[in-house]
């Protein structure tokens, strides 16, 4: 279905901001660890003096100077934002009604919600959603402003656009996902994630010769910075990535396409938050990236990575009732890594990879059910399901499902951090019988 002007200019404004959030990271976190030092002035002399014999200004001081190789990375990452498509020209004025707006909606919920929590934030409590947190991050939102274009790209020219607390928090939740998908230091958790869910994927076409994989289509949906598409890949199969947020789109480009080392980036995506630090090494430790060359994939590996203007249900579902669609029963496995519960509508979800499954195809499931739109604020409709009931819609809608555990897992998580989330993730295979 083609996008309506309206729809392209609010999916270029939507970009612009992420580029400029990458942007102003510096000047942002710097001002942030800032505070900091301007705190100590505060404090009485010999209280001030005693932190400086503990080493509590020079912490801070090296916190700078990790943000600024943070910055430098990042800026790398935004170098050409021209190579997606867009015209950017105005990049450096953009601020819409919407944005304002989103911000004023999130102060209050900072206020309210000192924790903000999905499953990209490092801090994030199951107990705390701020469900805010997980819109307009992908493309075409439905929580758009529809006002006439014309008159919000009069809006935009007024002011520089200024990034918001989400938006840094995205970009930041980014440094961690770099961590989760493409660094040894992420290396545990990746095991815990995508090893079971590979070994499934191997067992479920046991029979098929290793040079036989790549005529099997494995579609991952929400596919974050790759990795585990990329290791599907690897395998051998034909492998499909399907993610909607231009952090993650940005982010993965510049790894799987702009990287030709092993080690090549220096990051530090722990600096943001001084609490829960056992020591220096728990703030300031670098963790390289990547861990393997993303180009080693064997020659005629057909691998593709569809971020950035691609929901889910509009790419894999729109054509629901169209004969001639060009998914219905294309893939022979669909791999959802803590990716089902961000859908509004649950039930359409399931039937969506019900649908593109071919006949005795496989879907492969880890992850909570931290419904992601639960007490939205945009009026989006969310169904949230128990695990219970989640098994018995998938059975009616036709899936059979078996190898059914728990397995505890951490998320984006500082290993050295005094506080740590471990989610209760389910794991199943289910395939398709009817
Ligand atoms: C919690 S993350 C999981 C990422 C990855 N699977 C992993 O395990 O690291 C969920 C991902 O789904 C993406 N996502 C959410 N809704 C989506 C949609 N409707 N279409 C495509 N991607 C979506 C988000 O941008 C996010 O990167």
């Amino acid at each position: 279905m083609p996008f309506t002007q309206q729809e392209i200019e609010e999916e270029r404004e939507h970009f612009a901001n992420v580029i400029a959030t990458f942007q102003q990271y510096a000047p942002y976190s710097l001002n942030a660890n800032n505070r900091r030092r301007k705190d100590i002035f505060i404090i009485p002399i010999e209280d001030r003096e005693l932190l400086e014999d503990i080493g509590y200004k020079e912490r801070i001081l090296d916190t700078d100077k990790a943000i600024l190789a943070n910055a430098n990375f990042l800026s790398k990452v935004v170098a050409n934002p021209e190579i997606f498509g867009h015209d950017l020209s105005d990049l450096e004025e953009g601020e819409s009604k919407e944005n304002l707006q989103q911000e004023d909606l999130e102060q209050e919920d900072l206020h309210a919600r000192p924790e903000p929590s999905h499953h990209g934030h490092s801090h994030g409590h199951p107990h705390s959603h701020s469900h805010s947190h997980s819109h307009g991050e992908g493309s075409h939102s439905r929580t758009h402003d529809h006002s006439d274009p014309q008159t919000a790209t009069a809006t935009q020219r007024k002011r520089k656009y200024r990034p918001t607390e989400h938006d840094m928090d995205k970009l930041r939740s980014t440094l961690k996902q770099l961590v989760r998908d493409w660094s040894e230091e992420g290396k545990a958790e990746r095991d815990v994630c995508y090893e079971p869910m590979k070994e499934a994927l191997l067992q479920h076409f046991s029979d098929i010769p290793e040079d036989e994989r790549r005529n099997f289509r494995v579609l991952v949906p929400g596919a974050g910075l790759g990795r585990l598409a990329w290791d599907v890949a690897k395998l051998g199969f034909a492998c499909q990535g399907n993610e909607f947020s231009h952090y993650m789109l940005l982010a993965s480009f510049y790894m799987l396409n702009r990287t030709d080392e092993v080690h090549q980036h220096t990051i530090y995506p722990y600096v943001h938050s001084f609490s829960n630090i056992v020591n220096n090494e728990g703030l300031l430790r670098p963790i390289k990236i990547p861990d393997v060359l993303p180009s080693s994939l064997p020659p005629g590996s057909d691998f593709s990575l569809v971020a950035g203007e691609c929901d889910f249900e509009e790419i894999y579902g729109d054509d629901a009732n169209d004969a001639s669609e060009p998914h219905a029963g294309q893939w022979d496995a669909v791999m959802t890594c803590f990716f089902i519960d961000t859908a509004k509508n649950i039930v359409n979800y399931l039937r969506i990879i019900h649908r593109i499954l071919a006949p005795g195809g496989v879907w492969i499931n880890l992850g909570p059910l931290l419904w992601h739109w639960e007490n939205n604020t945009t009026n989006d409709p969310s169904i949230e399901l128990t695990l219970e009931e989640l098994k018995v819609l998938a059975r009616k809608i036709g899936f059979e499902i078996s190898n059914e555990r728990t397995i505890d897992t951490t998320y984006t998580n500082n290993a050295q951090s005094m506080l740590g989330y471990v989610y209760h993730a389910q794991f199943w295979t289910a395939k398709k019988i009817i």
